[in-house]
């Protein structure tokens, strides 16, 4: 165990993993966003028959997080129902990079409980993101 608040967005992301509609893959994945807000936005894997159109938990959890007003992820949690430690897949990366600071950790687990933490820096070297918009 890590801490009393990942452990929270753990159990939030296992609960949301349950629910994931991946009858392609049988890879079902939850994920679990703290935002600015002080709440934990939670999500699982979408998947669907034109393969291209699957949605990612990451991307279902930050969808819950910006639509109920909060911008910035404080924290990510990813976990998913395989015995090993799943990491975010690339575009995931960059969906979470544009929303947070590049220290946010994200906590990833295996179905046994063991885990990984990376920053978001570490996962997407010099990235790009927003700021290179901004005149
Ligand atoms: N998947 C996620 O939801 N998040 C990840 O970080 C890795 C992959 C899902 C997409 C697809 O439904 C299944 O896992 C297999 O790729």
């Amino acid at each position: 165990m890590v801490d009393s608040m990942i452990d929270q967005m753990l159990e939030k992301a296992k609960i949301a993993m349950k629910n994931a509609y991946c009858p392609y893959s049988h890879f079902s994945v939850g994920a679990c966003v703290l935002g600015d807000d002080g709440n934990m936005y939670a999500g699982c894997n979408i998947e669907n028959a034109s393969y291209r159109v699957t949605q990612c938990a990451e991307s279902s959890a930050v969808g819950g997080m910006v639509s109920h007003g909060s911008k910035r992820i404080k924290k990510v949690v990813v976990v998913a129902d395989s015995e090993d430690i799943v990491t975010p897949c690339g575009a995931c990366r960059q969906q979470l990079r544009e929303l947070c600071d590049g220290n946010v950790e994200v906590h990833m687990f295996n179905n046994k409980g063991d885990h990984d933490v990376m920053t978001m820096d570490e996962l997407l070297v010099k990235s790009f993101g927003p700021e290179f918009l901004k005149e």
